[in-house]
């Protein structure tokens, strides 16, 4: 088994289940060409967020991490006709890359990208909300998904869905003496959400074109401003 081979079964399962989306594929090409990290889903992987928001009719969706947005534009799209997409981002340049491709991609007007760390912006979102989240994917820094985590939940109601990516790092997370911080910060979270009686939680593994990985996925099972027992 390679990642040769999980990058093949990628582009065939891209191919036959993905229609080809011109504005998907520029921002892509633009996030490569200004040389930003390619570490955003996969195009499978996106449509299942897609499909994901869908399914939860999601009018009110949180993404903490944009890159250059091209995760973005996939949950954006799975809105509910009047939903409203709020994306965080701490770097200016993937920021400003992302703008350009929301604006291509034509969602320009049902997302809100906010510049800043996530933990300094967070506080404000909760603030001004008017409905909570229906779908969240936290998808930034690895360390601090414990408090991404804490925060989602409190924007959260019964029935939201809590997406994390990136919980498996090629297999890292099984070791309970990992020295890094990320792997270290993904297990606090997973022992977080087994103890969290207002969620229920599971993880899956995921190989494909971006390596052996994973993400969990968190159901918000009671109300969170009413602490369970
Ligand atoms: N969701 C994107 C990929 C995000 S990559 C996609 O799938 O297309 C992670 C992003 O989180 C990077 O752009 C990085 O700059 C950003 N990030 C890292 N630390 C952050 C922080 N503390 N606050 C906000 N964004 C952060
Ligand atoms: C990293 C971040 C991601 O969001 C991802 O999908 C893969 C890797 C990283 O920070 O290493
Ligand atoms: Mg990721």
């Amino acid at each position: 088994m390679s990642k040769e081979l999980w990058t093949s079964v990628d582009r065939y399962l891209t191919d036959v289940l993905v229609t080809p989306d011109a504005a998907l594929d520029a921002a892509l090409e633009s996030s490569a060409a200004a040389d930003l990290p390619a570490i955003n889903v996969t195009p499978n992987l996106g449509k299942f967020l897609f499909l994901l928001a869908r399914l939860v009719g999601a009018k009110n969706i949180l993404e903490i991490g944009t890159l250059g947005g091209y995760s973005t534009i996939w949950l954006a799209r799975g809105l509910a006709p009047g939903g409203r997409l709020i994306t965080l981002e701490a770097e200016p340049k993937h920021a400003e890359v992302a703008r350009t491709n929301l604006a291509r991609a034509g969602v320009s007007s049902v997302v809100d990208l906010r510049e800043g760390l996530a933990l300094d912006l967070l506080p404000g979102v909760a603030a001004e909300m008017r409905a909570p989240f229906d779908l969240v994917f936290i998808d930034a820094d690895k360390v601090n998904n414990p408090e991404y985590f804490r925060h989602s939940l409190e924007l959260t109601r019964v029935g939201s869905l809590i997406i994390v990516d990136n919980v498996v790092r090629n297999g890292a997370v099984a070791d309970p003496n990992s020295s890094d911080a990320s792997v270290k910060a993904v297990r606090r979270m997973n022992e977080i959400l087994a103890a969290e009686p207002r969620v229920s939680a599971t993880a899956l593994q995921t190989v494909g074109s971006k390596g052996y990985d994973g993400f969990a996925m968190v159901l918000v099972t009671s109300d969170p401003k009413r602490p369970a027992g």
